[in-house]
């Protein structure tokens, strides 16, 4: 859930609960494939995903409202030894620099409509020619979507395609046991690439 201050929230959470330590499946197996770049993991929490991809050779920088979630993401950097430039913002506040991104990361950020058009937007416009883009979140139909989020900030995917155009979309559904008493969860992992030659302008 997204509210006016989305770090208190996680803040708390991060506090009092374990996150996950392990990357992505689909990023371990796309990133495996791909040179090095420049990529940025926004909403990245404790890091799990940018700490991949910066043991990988990537140039990251993580982004993400919550104080304490970065200061755990720094320390799993700090673990693995490798370096991730970490910034405490709203990522509703990002701005790139156009086509100057080879990978953006966007796992578990359940944005509303309205405001997710213009963020995925940018994601888009952040992409280098022939650059990815991995997002994964509930889709409308799962637990997690069905309480506080509200099934309106679930992924389907055809709102990826619309939210991701022009990029190709490789999309998973990834069906889970529940966690707290909860039903299975039904997240979507979508895998997006931008037409165009990497290392080449648009
Ligand atoms: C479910 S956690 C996911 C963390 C990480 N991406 C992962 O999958 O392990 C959601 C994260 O989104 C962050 N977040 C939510 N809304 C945000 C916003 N508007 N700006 C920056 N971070 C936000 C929270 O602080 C939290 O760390």
């Amino acid at each position: 859930m997204v509210d006016e201050q989305p770090g208190e929230r996680w803040n708390r959470r991060y506090a009092e609960e374990r996150w996950p330590d392990q990357p992505d499946d689909l990023l371990v197996a796309r990133a495996a494939g791909l040179p090095a770049g420049r990529a940025v993991d926004l909403a990245c929490g404790p890091g799990r995903n940018a700490v991949h991809l910066a043991r990988l050779g990537w140039t990251v920088t993580g982004i993400d409202a919550s104080s304490v979630g970065l200061a755990q993401a720094a320390a799993r950097a700090g673990a693995a030894g490798v370096q991730v430039e970490l910034v405490e913002a709203d990522v509703r506040d990002w701005r790139p620099v156009a086509g100057g991104v080879d990978l953006v990361v966007v796992a578990n950020l359940h944005l509303p409509p309205g405001t997710r058009e213009p963020f995925f937007a940018r994601i888009v416009a952040a992409l280098a020619p022939g650059g990815h883009a991995l997002v994964v979140g509930h889709h409308p139909d799962s637990p997690g979507c069905r309480g506080s989020l509200g099934a309106e900030r679930g992924y389907t995917a055809e709102l990826l395609a619309t939210l991701l155009a022009p990029c190709r979309l490789e999309v998973h559904h990834v069906h889970r046991p529940g966690r707290d008493g909860r039903g299975p969860s039904h997240r979507l992992a979508a895998w997006a690439t931008l037409p165009g030659t990497p290392g080449t302008l648009c």
